[in-house]
């Protein structure tokens, strides 16, 4: 059962789960929320744990086992958009709206989806990836400044029409909230 009302940590307060219909229930059992079958169940635990009995996502989910010995880099880096697609998902080739899903603004919520639509993924041959800005083995921090990673391909000298020099996320990776209470970042560099 997905409960039709989760708790939002940011905001500190519940509200409707994303996707739940803010309707009153025709029956008692969906009143509490939407019955997963059992495959959509599994495929909770797919993306939320290591392995079933081991919730969330720890070194053996992306290294295999043997991961504190590594002999050499065990994942490269170009292969790490594929890794982190397999749950941040990558674009849906079946995709059903009139839309294309870059266009759909809830598309946000998966940042594979846009990063490999930016020009600075197509035009830059393998060489930008998830690593390039994120550190897998710690958290994501809002505050950080992400300049000195666009800045290793984007040169002062060579940016033509740029209007500023700091916080280069804020102006071409803006933040939005399509899903209410939910925030995410545009990686659709633009
Ligand atoms: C394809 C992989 C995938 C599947 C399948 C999946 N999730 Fe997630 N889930 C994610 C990712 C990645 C995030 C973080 C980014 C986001 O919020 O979209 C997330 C975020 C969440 C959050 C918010 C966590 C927080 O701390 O804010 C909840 C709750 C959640 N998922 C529950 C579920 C439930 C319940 C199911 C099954 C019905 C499910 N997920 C299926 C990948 C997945
Ligand atoms: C979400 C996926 C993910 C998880 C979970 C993860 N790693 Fe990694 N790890 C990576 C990626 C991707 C790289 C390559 C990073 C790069 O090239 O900058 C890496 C690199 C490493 C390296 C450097 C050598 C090598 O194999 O490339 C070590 C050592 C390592 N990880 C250990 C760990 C340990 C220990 C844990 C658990 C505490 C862990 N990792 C969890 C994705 C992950
Ligand atoms: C791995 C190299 C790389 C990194 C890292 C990178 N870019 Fe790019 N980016 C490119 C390339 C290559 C292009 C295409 C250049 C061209 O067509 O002249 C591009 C294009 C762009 C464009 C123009 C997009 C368009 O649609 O015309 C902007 C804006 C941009 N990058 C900003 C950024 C910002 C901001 C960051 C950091 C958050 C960043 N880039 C990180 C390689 C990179
Ligand atoms: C096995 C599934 C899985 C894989 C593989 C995975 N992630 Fe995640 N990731 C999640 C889930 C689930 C969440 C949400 C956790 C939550 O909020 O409780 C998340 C959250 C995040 C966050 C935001 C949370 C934070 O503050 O750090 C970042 C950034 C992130 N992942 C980056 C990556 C990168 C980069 C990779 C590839 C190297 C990757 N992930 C691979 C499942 C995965
Ligand atoms: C205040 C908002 C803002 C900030 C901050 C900003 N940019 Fe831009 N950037 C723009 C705008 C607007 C354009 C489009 C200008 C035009 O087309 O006339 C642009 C254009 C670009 C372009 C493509 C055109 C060119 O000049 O080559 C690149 C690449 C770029 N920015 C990179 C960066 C990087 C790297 C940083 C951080 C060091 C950064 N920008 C910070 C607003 C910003
Ligand atoms: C050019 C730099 C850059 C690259 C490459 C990049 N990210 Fe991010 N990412 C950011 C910034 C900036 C934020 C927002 C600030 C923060 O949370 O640190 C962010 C935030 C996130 C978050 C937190 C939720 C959100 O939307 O704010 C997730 C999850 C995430 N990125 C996943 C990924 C995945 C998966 C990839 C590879 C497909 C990726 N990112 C590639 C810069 C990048």
């Amino acid at each position: 059962m997905e409960h039709r009302i989760s708790q939002y940590p940011e905001f500190g307060r519940l509200s409707l789960t994303p996707g739940h219909s803010p309707q009153p229930a025709d029956s008692f059992d969906t009143a509490f929320g939407i019955v997963q079958s059992e495959v959509n169940a599994a495929r909770c635990f797919g993306c939320h744990s290591t392995t079933p009995a081991q919730p969330g996502v720890h070194c053996q989910r992306c290294h295999g086992e043997g991961v504190d010995h590594p002999k050499e880099p065990s994942i490269k880096r170009t292969k790490a958009v594929a890794l982190c697609a397999e749950c941040h998902r990558s674009p849906n080739r079946e995709y059903a709206s009139p839309e294309p899903e870059i266009e759909d603004p809830a598309s946000i919520r998966f940042a594979p989806v846009g990063l490999t639509a930016s020009k600075c993924y197509t035009a830059s041959k393998g060489a930008l990836s998830c690593v390039t800005c994120h550190d897998p083995h710690t958290d994501a921090k809002p505050s950080m400044s992400y300049d000195a990673r666009c800045e290793s391909c984007h040169a002062k000298e060579t940016r033509k029409s740029c209007p500023r020099e700091t916080n280069c996320a804020r102006c071409h990776m803006p933040r939005s909230s399509p899903i209410p209470l939910l925030t995410f970042t545009d990686h659709r560099i633009r």
